[in-house]
């Protein structure tokens, strides 16, 4: 059976990563975080106080960064690694968000995270979600889809997980990080976010996750039936 690959680009809090795991779930096809890996790489410029300026001290820091996924039996999920330490929880704080889209500006970072991801879909059969994966990383995904929301709502959306997680934040200041996210993410010079002419546009402000999963798994079941009949015929 020839598998497909599945772009789900996106503003931030729209669901997408919520989707792309349960449609990766339903057709047995692997989940790819593409945002973890940008969040990954502001960890540890962070934590090794690299000089975002500095070309040669962007590039040094990359060669010494690692990145992978392990799946977490007791949480039941896949957890993000950062030379070999699991930093799944720590990436999600405000404290990388508050950074992580003027690293993944940097177009040597851009280069390096592209690159992994791209030899990660080399065998299909992925489900990847981020900014830039039907347009830079995919060009050729089978199904690719573009979601946005309302602002306050994704707002109060991220503030809900983020009050799980035991960090409070007013809904102004998350407004006010999600916006200069968007800004930064859809004005960069190298792959920025914008929806490939050939995506599915979805606004999710008023659906339920089960909505835009059944939505997406719709767009999937009839691309895999097509491709594989394709093979068929033209065998
Ligand atoms: O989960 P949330 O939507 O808040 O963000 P994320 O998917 O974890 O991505 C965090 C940041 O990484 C984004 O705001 C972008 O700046 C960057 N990113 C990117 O540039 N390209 C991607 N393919 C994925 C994320
Ligand atoms: O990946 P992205 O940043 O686009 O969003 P997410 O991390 O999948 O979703 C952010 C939060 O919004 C999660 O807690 C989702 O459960 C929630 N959400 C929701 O409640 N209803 C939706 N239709 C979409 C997301």
């Amino acid at each position: 059976m020839k598998k497909i690959i599945i772009a789900i680009d996106g503003y931030s809090a729209c669901g997408k990563s919520t989707t792309a795991k349960k449609v990766a779930a339903a057709l047995n096809y692997r989940y790819i975080d593409s945002g973890a890996m940008y969040r990954a790489v502001t960890l540890y410029f962070l934590d090794q106080f690299v000089e975002l300026t500095n070309p040669k001290a962007v590039e040094d820091a990359l060669k010494n960064i690692e990145i992978d996924f392990r799946f977490n039996e007791k949480k039941g999920r896949s957890d993000t690694y950062l030379n070999g330490l699991n930093v799944e929880d720590e990436i999600r704080t405000m404290r990388v968000s508050q950074i992580v889209s003027q690293v993944s500006a940097l177009p040597a970072v851009r280069r390096a995270m592209v690159a992994q991801q791209q030899r990660m879909g080399k065998q299909r059969g992925i489900v990847m979600d981020g900014r830039d994966i039907g347009t830079a990383v995919f060009p050729d995904a089978e199904v690719k889809v573009f979601m946005t929301a309302d602002i306050t709502i994704r707002a109060y959306r991220r503030q809900q997980e983020l009050l799980e997680k035991g960090e409070m934040f007013d809904l102004d200041e998350i407004i006010e990080n999600l916006k200069s996210r968007d800004y930064i993410d859809t004005h960069r010079s190298e792959s920025p976010l914008v929806q490939a002419p050939d995506a599915y546009f979805l606004d999710t402000s008023f659906l339920t996750i089960d909505e835009q999963v059944e939505y997406v798994l719709q767009l999937a079941t009839s691309k895999i039936i097509e491709k594989n009949k394709t093979t068929i015929t033209t065998c």
